[in-house]
């Protein structure tokens, strides 16, 4: 069998000299962020297709954030709302008052101890931003805004989810965040396995109700 020439980090023939472990895989450098459970989110664009997305697609600057912005948030939540605000409380208002709250201010009105210093930090709970969706929430932090420093390196991707929740509550529409993203989650999306089980299922459905089709 043919074995290609440069190193293949997944198929290992031969003992690899270069490598401290002897292998063709290499730790990934400092910094890395994993993407595990990021594989399946997807995005529309302008004609209603989606497709799959991985989290880091999108580009920095206004074109990226505008796709960004369609993109719903792919963590699960508990199905009743007290159990939502409980999650939300545990889950994500930690991980706002870590990485958040010294600039953006415990309510998210901009008026944190930073501001005090680095002025024309935004108020998430006015104007435009009350209605930001968590993909711009997402986007932002990933990529920053303006005067706003880019976040990618200390907040993992499920992290960043987690605040965009968080920042829901304080926009006062997190329940109404939530029932959007559901919706959302009934559009067509990627296919995984689960979906082209219930696919063939469909199609059989729509065989036997063929025949009463006939003659309307
Ligand atoms: C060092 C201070 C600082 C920190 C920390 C910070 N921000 Fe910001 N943020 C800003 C500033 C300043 C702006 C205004 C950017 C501009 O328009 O120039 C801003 C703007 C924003 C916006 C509005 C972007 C838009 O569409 O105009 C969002 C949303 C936001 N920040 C979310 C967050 C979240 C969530 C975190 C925590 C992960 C965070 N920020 C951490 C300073 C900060």
């Amino acid at each position: 069998m043919y074995v290609s020439i440069p190193y293949e980090p997944y198929t290992q023939v031969k003992k690899n000299p270069l490598n401290p472990t002897g292998m063709n895989l290499r730790k990934p450098p400092e910094g890395t962020v994993a993407r595990k459970g990021h594989y399946n989110m997807t995005v529309e664009n302008d004609k209603g297709e989606r497709s799959a997305l991985l989290v880091y697609n999108f580009p920095a600057g206004e074109e990226g954030l505008k796709m960004a912005s369609k993109v719903s948030n792919p963590l699960a939540l508990p199905k009743d709302s007290a159990a939502i605000d409980k999650y939300v409380l545990e889950e994500c208002q930690p991980l706002y008052e870590r990485y958040c709250q010294h600039c953006h201010g415990a309510t998210g009105k901009g008026d944190g101890k930073v501001n005090d210093q680095y002025k024309g930090v935004a108020n998430l709970t006015a104007g435009a931003q009350k209605t930001n969706t968590s993909g711009h929430i997402f986007h932002v932090i990933t990529h920053g805004k303006g005067r706003m420093w880019p976040h990618k390196q200390i907040v993992t991707p499920e992290e960043r989810w987690k605040i965009a929740y968080y920042v829901h509550k304080l926009q006062g529409r997190l329940h109404e965040a939530v029932a959007n993203n559901r919706s959302d989650d009934k559009a067509p999306k990627a296919k995984t396995d689960e979906d082209t089980k219930t696919d063939s299922t469909a199609k059989k459905e729509a065989k036997k109700t063929e025949p009463e089709n006939k003659g309307h």
